[in-house]
């Protein structure tokens, strides 16, 4: 299998184009220590030549363009993108549906609750002539006829940002959030980009994988909070702090898993600094932090 991480960054991406945390003023002023990273996408193949996006983010064009497998090639309009799996609603994941809109034939995968989504609005751009929507269920195996069977699962999450009401459940474990099993047969990995709680659930699932990506979104659970950009927490956002008792460096460690390597990575988050003593801390814990255009085969 063939795995290219399209974007590394979180929603927002890094730099934000609002933000001014001191993560993102190393990047503005172009220090060497920070790479820039586009928002939250995976691009998994088992042949390298038909591909499947793990989620659409705004920042696909740009991503296609800095990925040379994903350029067109062959007749007038042709793409080596067969589809995409969407994990979530939130804006970084289902908005690069947005770019795929020129008459292009493809199949989404997703939830039936996400897929809800891409049925109305601003989405009823895409010709459903021609992209087929394929809604999936929890625990079901999916075959993509591309050598690659997926299967969804609940992990605990929220509602998208956009849809949250003025009560908003953390940690529900239903069709909102879901994480992806995906194997061509021999080899099995997993792609988490969002997740507010490392259950025993998940330990138990994901133990002795040959590789994991796991949600990196924050270092420390206050993170937003101690630096003034936000009242929540990584937790009320839907996602599990890297450090810490709960952390997923300590939940996701001795799982036997053969990588483990974090995405969807906010801008504030110190990991982003390579020389950083929060970056040393997660390498030293067996972790790799993702950045975008980095390959893995499996
Ligand atoms: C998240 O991962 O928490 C969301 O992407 C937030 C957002 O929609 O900006
Ligand atoms: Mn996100
Ligand atoms: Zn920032």
């Amino acid at each position: 299998m063939h795995i290219v991480v399209l974007g590394s960054g979180a929603g927002g991406g890094f730099p934000q184009w609002n933000c001014l945390c001191p993560v993102c003023q190393l990047a503005w002023a172009g220090d060497p220590r920070v790479k820039p990273r586009t928002q939250s996408s995976l691009a998994i193949s088992s042949d390298g030549e038909k591909w499947l996006l793990l989620n659409a983010s705004p920042d696909l064009r740009q991503q296609i363009i800095a990925t040379r497998r994903l350029h067109p090639h062959g007749a007038s309009r042709q793409t080596p993108i067969a589809g995409v799996f969407v994990t979530n609603g939130d804006v970084d994941h289902l908005t690069g549906l947005l770019t795929m809109r020129e008459q292009q034939k493809f199949t989404l995968y997703g939830s039936k609750l996400t897929l809800a989504l891409t049925g109305t609005s601003v989405f009823g751009v895409l010709n459903k002539e021609l992209v087929r929507s394929v809604p999936v269920q929890l625990e079901t195996p999916v075959d993509t006829g591309l050598g690659l069977s997926i299967t969804p699962f609940a992990v605990p999450g929220k509602v998208p940002l956009w849809l949250e009401g003025a009560q908003v459940e953390i940690g529900t474990e239903d069709e909102s959030t879901v994480g992806l099993e995906i194997t061509e047969g021999t080899k099995r990995f997993y792609y988490i980009p969002g997740c507010a709680e490392v259950t025993p659930k998940i330990q138990e699932r994901i133990r002795g994988a040959d590789l994991l990506f796991f949600d990196g979104t924050t270092f420390t659970d206050d993170e937003m909070v101690k630096l003034g950009l936000s009242h929540k927490t990584a937790w009320r956002m839907g996602h599990v702090a890297m450090s810490g008792e709960n952390g997923s460096m300590s939940r996701l460690a001795d799982l036997g898993i053969g990588r483990r390597i974090y995405v969807h990575i906010n801008n504030t988050n110190p990991v982003l600094i390579e020389d950083s003593p929060e970056r040393r801390s997660v390498e030293k814990a067996g972790w790799d932090v993702a950045y975008d255009g980095m390959e893995v085969t499996l």
